[in-house]
């Protein structure tokens, strides 16, 4: 089996995309970008303020045009923000020459790893935690329906996640062929 050109990671706020990316990068030799870190240096102003001065809609068209950019880069592994799937434009971005993991995670652990953070604009309210369920019962089928791979983050460190990734994404052992083969595309 040979590495897929790019691998790109799904999933809500606080699934950890960008930690286990970096460390997957390194893992596999290949560049780690983050869409959202990247739209920022492009805008030179952090997400909360591009939210503010353009809205939601003016970041996502930046966003689009974002993954339309990054979908040529090989030898990349792509965290993308959680809204990603929002656009059917953004489905055929987010495929094209990748393999794509969804790091599926409990809202618990999503409240847990948003709680003291301000640069989400979309959970600076009264209520995050609602808002984060409400984001996920639209967006789950939508991570699910794109995923190659559906990765199971809670109760693991990133060190397994990306061991287990890595093992699936590039499996060396006629076990892990084996296993890869009798999983397909579900749930690890
Ligand atoms: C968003 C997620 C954020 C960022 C923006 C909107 C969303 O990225 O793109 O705040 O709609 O879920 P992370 O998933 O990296 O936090």
């Amino acid at each position: 089996m040979s590495l897929p050109k790019r691998v790109v990671l799904v999933g809500p706020m606080g699934a950890g995309k960008s930690t286990i990316g970096r460390m997957l990068a390194r893992e596999l030799g290949y560049r780690f970008l983050d869409s959202d870190r990247i739209i920022e240096e492009r805008c030179g102003a952090n997400i909360p303020w591009i939210f503010d001065v353009e809205g939601e809609k003016g970041f996502r068209q930046r966003e689009t045009a974002m993954l339309d950019e990054l979908s040529t880069e090989p030898e990349t592994v792509l965290a993308t923000g959680g809204g990603a799937v929002m656009r059917t434009e953004n489905h055929a971005l987010l495929k094209k020459h990748s393999v794509v993991v969804y790091l599926r995670t409990s809202i618990e652990q999503q409240v847990e790893r948003t709680r003291k953070d301000r640069n989400r604009p979309l959970l600076q309210n009264d209520d995050p935690e609602g808002v984060l369920r409400r984001l996920f019962a639209v967006r789950d089928p939508l991570y699910t329906e794109l995923a190659d791979i559906i990765m199971h983050t809670d109760r693991k460190s990133p060190r397994l996640v990306v061991r287990q990734l890595v093992n699936r994404i590039n499996p060396k052992t006629p076990r892990q062929q084996r296993q890869v083969r009798k999983e397909g595309r579900n749930h690890v």
